[in-house]
């Protein structure tokens, strides 16, 4: 199917949504969570299959309903994620592990890794996850989780985790791979999603009619540990957008700079200055699109290519629709 409207003028306001439609249910063996705290959450409240196996429409729907995700910014994100772990073949995408769910897979080197394949969407310095090379990069983490309870006590405004808990927490992560991951990857496209990731529970885990981007630490522990919305939660008051959420993640780069690189050993930071910087956003967009696809499809033919064009054309629809980039076809135009 197509990818979903913007929700109705009218419908896309305030709105109780942890409620008796989306109760929450705990994951059972059987069903598949990932690392996003988001859609793991969506998930457990029946926003998006409980299962954890869902189509573009279903996740954009979801995000958009559940924490009112602008269309726009909904599709960005969807469309990203799918291109890189998504079954273009049967439009399935797991949020989680790679699974026989999303049936039969296209051909190699294609990966459908789901959610949490490591180096495609999911990478290092995530907040609550360990890197890869630590262990398992998709579940939540307590050590870390008290990382991040430390600086919100110690950088956030009454114990919360706002934006200036925000940027510490993000160049701690940071510097904390760089000292003890000999494998650490930190170039586009991960540099976006970690900064875009650091900023989202400011906006989106925050009840919608305090909407303060102050996050309590409970509020944090249901979403991160519990996969779960507080009692009585509502989500934002009008759908977000990259208008409001590019400001907080520059104010988190201006708070502490960094430049793209790899670890080549432990506290080796090598940058990486051919590849585009978190403030080049076409750069990023270019990147995904002519390096890390084709990566993964070198030379998509027949309905294969046709599909992976058409989500290549939702994608950058959502690009364009708030940034000013050039639109690049790596397997030809239709
Ligand atoms: C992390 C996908 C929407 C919050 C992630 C990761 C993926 C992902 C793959 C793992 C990246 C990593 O840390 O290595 C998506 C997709 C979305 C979406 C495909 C929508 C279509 C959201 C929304 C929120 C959110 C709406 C709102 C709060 C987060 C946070 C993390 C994260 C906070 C970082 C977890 C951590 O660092 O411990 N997401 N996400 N995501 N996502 Fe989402
Ligand atoms: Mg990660």
């Amino acid at each position: 199917p197509n990818p979903p409207l913007s929700l109705p003028k009218g419908q896309d306001g305030l709105k109780l949504v942890n409620d008796p439609a989306h109760p929450f249910i705990a994951a059972d063996p059987n069903d598949i969570r990932g690392p996003c705290p988001a859609l793991n959450t969506l998930a457990s409240h029946g926003y998006l299959p409980r299962n954890g196996v869902a189509r573009p429409d279903q996740i954009i729907t979801a995000v958009m309903e559940g924490l009112n995700l602008g269309n726009d910014f909904a599709k960005f994100l969807c469309y990203q994620a799918f291109l890189m772990n998504g079954n273009p073949l049967t439009n399935l995408m797991s949020i989680g592990m790679k699974t026989p769910l999303t049936g039969q897979d296209p051909p190699k080197p294609a990966l459908v890794g789901g959610l949490s394949q490591h180096g495609t969407f999911e990478g290092d310095t995530s907040m609550t996850r360990v890197d890869a090379f630590f262990g398992d990069q998709a579940v939540f983490n307590e050590t870390l989780f008290q990382g991040f309870i430390d600086t919100a006590t110690k950088f956030g405004f009454n114990d919360t985790y706002d934006v200036n808990a925000a940027a510490e927490l993000r160049n701690q992560r940071l510097q904390n791979s760089i000292q003890t991951n000999p494998q650490l990857v930190f170039t586009s496209p991960r540099i976006l999603s970690a900064y875009s990731e650091a900023v989202f529970p400011t906006i989106f885990f925050v009840d919608g009619r305090l909407n303060n981007r102050q996050l309590t630490i409970d509020a944090a522990r249901h979403f991160f540990d519990f996969q779960m919305m507080p009692t009585g939660f509502f989500r934002q008051p009008a759908p977000v957008n990259f208008t409001i959420v590019d400001p907080l993640v520059s104010f988190l780069f201006n708070k502490h700079p960094f430049s793209p690189g790899v670890n080549q050993g432990r506290n080796n930071f090598v940058l990486q200055p051919q590849t585009p910087p978190l403030s080049d956003f076409c750069g990023i967009y270019e990147d995904i699109v002519l390096r890390v696809i084709p990566g993964q499809y070198p030379n998509p033919t027949g309905v294969l290519r046709n599909a992976i064009n058409k989500n290549l054309g939702f994608f950058f629809g959502a690009v364009s629709a708030e940034h000013n980039c050039t639109q690049v076809f790596p397997f030809g135009r239709d």
